[in-house]
């Protein structure tokens, strides 16, 4: 058996990732594919843990680097006990979120240097990256107002111009890496979803 794809999901908070990511996964079981999803931080018991140190709102300020390392130790669990084995076994693995967001947050967000992600990508992934992403875009205003109504977590809780350096860095990054494809998530939720089936139904035709 081949090795399975692996296709990510990003975007900023409030674009409806989690709607969008049981489209992926249904095109891709239809298409007679064995699927499994998961999400970053997290996607493992230990992992989960982490995303909860990460995701708490406490006292304490959170230094960006300890901030880095706890995404890449999340990281490196979930590649190597969940990814990895997945991916080897023939599955396909459609993740919520992975290194792109790392460079958008911590990167974009934070102002850390590319570099340094760069290089915990490589003792983390060693080689491993996405074969399609798909980046979920709305204005850092829509996706507020589509917030607003949440109990907000740590990165919730930051302000408009730390989103708007996110998005940027995503964007910027997509017109980088031709595997990540921008989708407007602005407009209605149908319109989304056409979108996003037809350009699964692409790279499903393309991976065959
Ligand atoms: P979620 O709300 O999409 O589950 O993601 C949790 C938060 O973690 C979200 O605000 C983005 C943030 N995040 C990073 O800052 N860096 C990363 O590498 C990942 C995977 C997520």
């Amino acid at each position: 058996m081949g090795q399975g794809k692996f296709i990510t999901l990003e975007g900023t908070e409030g674009v409806g990732k989690t709607t969008n990511l049981e489209l992926i996964r249904d095109e891709v079981a239809g298409a007679g594919h064995s699927v499994v999803t998961t999400r970053e931080p997290g996607g493992t018991p230990l992992a989960e843990e982490i995303r909860e140190l990460l995701l708490a709102v406490r006292e304490e300020p959170v230094s960006e680097t300890t901030e880095l390392l706890l995404m890449f130790a999340a990281r490196a669990q979930h590649v190597a006990t969940v990814i990895r084995p997945a991916l080897e076994a023939g599955q396909w693995v459609v993740c919520d979120r992975f290194t792109d967001a790392t460079y958008a947050y911590q990167g974009g967000g934070r102002g850390l240097d590319a570099e340094v992600i760069h290089t915990l990508e490589n003792i983390v992934q060693c080689g491993l990256q996405p074969d399609l992403t798909i980046f979920l875009d709305v204005s850092v205003e829509t996706a507020a107002r589509r917030i607003a109504e949440r109990n907000h977590d740590r990165f919730e809780r930051e302000q408009v111009a730390f989103f708007e350096r996110v998005r940027t860095a995503y964007l910027e990054r997509a017109a980088n890496h031709p595997r990540i494809r921008v989708v407007d998530a602005s407009v209605e939720l149908d319109q989304v979803q056409g979108n996003l089936r037809e350009l699964l139904a692409q790279f499903l035709s393309e991976s065959s």
